[in-house]
């Protein structure tokens, strides 16, 4: 069977950028720490005035095509997953394709285009659909776009403004792929859950400390369906673990209950028999809660052992580099865990080639789902053509005044009419509305 999977990805951010400790947390009367060892992160990627869904999108993508050498009929399909969107209707991939028609000369009128709506999972989701036409013969040897695209961004005073974030991550589908090849085999873990939902608004309606919660149920029950297909994951397996990371204290709790899911009955439980005990097992009790309360005994003492301090610091850590930098990107965050994971690779000179990657996507509302990626030989020139670096390093500082003056410009329930802080160059912008209530867009040399 020839491999399906990503042969190039391309990322955009937000051209500003909102520190967490430095700015945010002193206006909120908070700990800067809070900030930087509770949630894990440091700044924000925030859109500018004339940036949005759109721009983000079109920009990772020209970014992609033209690195690629790539030409629109290169592209069968091209899928955008956002939960930003501002449209019932006409998806933004229509907008993405006529953004990029205005830097081409042919066109997409043979692509199949379309929107994708689940959470942040909806971006591993389009993977899926594009995996699934290239397997079934459709794709006439064409590549399929998919763009995961986000502005996530929280209603000033909500506890969910610390996690915000805004980019876009492009990644080129087709077969036998330079990055890293999709497995068949997945697992999910699926309900209907009230953590986080946006009804009709652009500001999500956020249970907090529950979307924590049902973030770790559907995942464990993802990574057991994934188990029962896949065969038992072992962490000696795995090079990396990428997570969907709307911030990286998410994913030190989704590290830690995995870490004891993949090792019990395993010989790495048993050589931390000595030091913390063997793992409560549920049928050794009478009641639930003194069932619950030996777990959380047995977790608390897991996370302070060497053994799981360094399996963290190689397996997970690395996916959350770009994470602290930029925040939740919704559908894109699990995509940018992948890239932040592999740019530690290149970045420390490891070899990858055939390793391993085990990745978890969740959205909230909500459902989380498991595949493995076997990484391809192409993937060190993939990833050191990236210049995410240089792009978080130009992003415009906010201070606080900026900041409450641009934040509400991203409401589309709002008018707010906001000078730009940067001025683009080399790229898509907003360009004001059309006679029907769209969005129009010019290219910027
Ligand atoms: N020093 C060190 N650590 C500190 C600290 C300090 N001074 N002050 C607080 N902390 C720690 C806390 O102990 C806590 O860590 P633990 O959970 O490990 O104990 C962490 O920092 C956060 O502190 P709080 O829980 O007090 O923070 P909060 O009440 O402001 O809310 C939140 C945190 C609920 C995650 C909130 O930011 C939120 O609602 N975020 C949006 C929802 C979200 O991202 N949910 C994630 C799962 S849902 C999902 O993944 C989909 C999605 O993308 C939205």
């Amino acid at each position: 069977m020839t491999a399906v999977g990503i042969d190039a990805i391309e990322i955009w951010t937000g051209n500003l950028k909102l520190d967490l400790p430095g700015t945010f947390a002193p206006e909120k009367g908070e700990d800067p720490e809070k900030y930087t060892k509770g949630l894990g992160l440091n700044a924000s990627s925030f859109p500018d005035s004339y940036e949005d869904i759109v721009t983000m999108g079109a920009n990772a993508a020209h970014r992609l095509m033209e690195r690629k050498g790539l030409e629109p009929d290169d592209i069968g399909r091209i899928d955008v997953a956002t939960e930003s969107s501002f449209d019932n209707s006409k998806p933004v991939s229509t907008y993405v394709a006529g953004c990029l028609e205005q830097v081409y000369d042919g066109d997409f009128h043979h692509a199949n285009k379309g929107e994708r709506k689940f959470a942040c999972i909806a971006g591993t989701q389009s993977l899926d659909d594009a995996y699934n036409w290239i397997r079934a013969g459709r794709h006439r040897g064409r590549s399929a776009l998919v763009i995961a695209t986000d502005t996530a961004l929280y209603a000033r005073g909500d506890a969910g403004e610390a996690t915000q974030g805004a980019g876009a991550v492009a990644m080129l589908i087709s077969e036998d792929p330079d990055l890293v090849e999709l497995s068949t085999e997945q697992g999910y873990g699926s309900a209907d859950e009230t953590d986080f939902l946006k009804p009709n608004q652009q500001f999500p309606s956020v249970d907090g400390k529950r979307s924590v919660q049902v973030y770790l149920a559907r995942m464990r029950e993802a990574l057991e369906d994934y188990e029962s297909v896949a065969g038992d994951v072992h962490p000696d397996d795995l090079a990396y673990i990428p997570f969907h990371t709307p911030f990286p204290g998410m994913v030190r709790k989704a590290g830690l209950l995995g870490y004891r899911h993949i090792t019990r009955e395993t010989s790495l439980e048993d050589d931390l028999a000595d030091e913390i005990g063997r793992q409560p097992r549920e049928e050794a009790f009478d009641d639930e809660d003194a069932f619950r309360d030996a777990l959380r005994e047995y977790m608390d003492a897991l996370k302070g052992t060497d053994q799981y301090r360094e399996w963290y610091a190689e397996t997970i850590e690395p996916t959350l580099s770009l994470s602290r930098e930029v925040g939740n990107w919704y559908t894109g965050s699990v995509h940018l865990a992948r890239v932040s994971a592999l740019k530690t690779a290149l970045e420390a000179d490891r070899e990858l080639t055939g390793e391993t990657l085990l990745v978890g996507s969740y959205g909230s509302g909500a459902q989380a789902e498991i595949h493995a990626e076997t990484v391809k030989s192409g993937w060190k020139d993939e990833i050191a053509a990236l210049n995410i670096d240089e792009q978080l390093e130009d992003r415009y500082d906010m201070s606080w005044a900026d900041y409450e003056e641009v934040h509400d410009v991203h409401n589309h329930e709002m008018d707010v009419d906001v000078e730009e802080f940067t001025t683009p160059e080399a790229e898509f912008v907003f360009d004001g509305w059309g006679r029907m209530g769209e969005r129009k867009y010019r290219y910027v040399e």
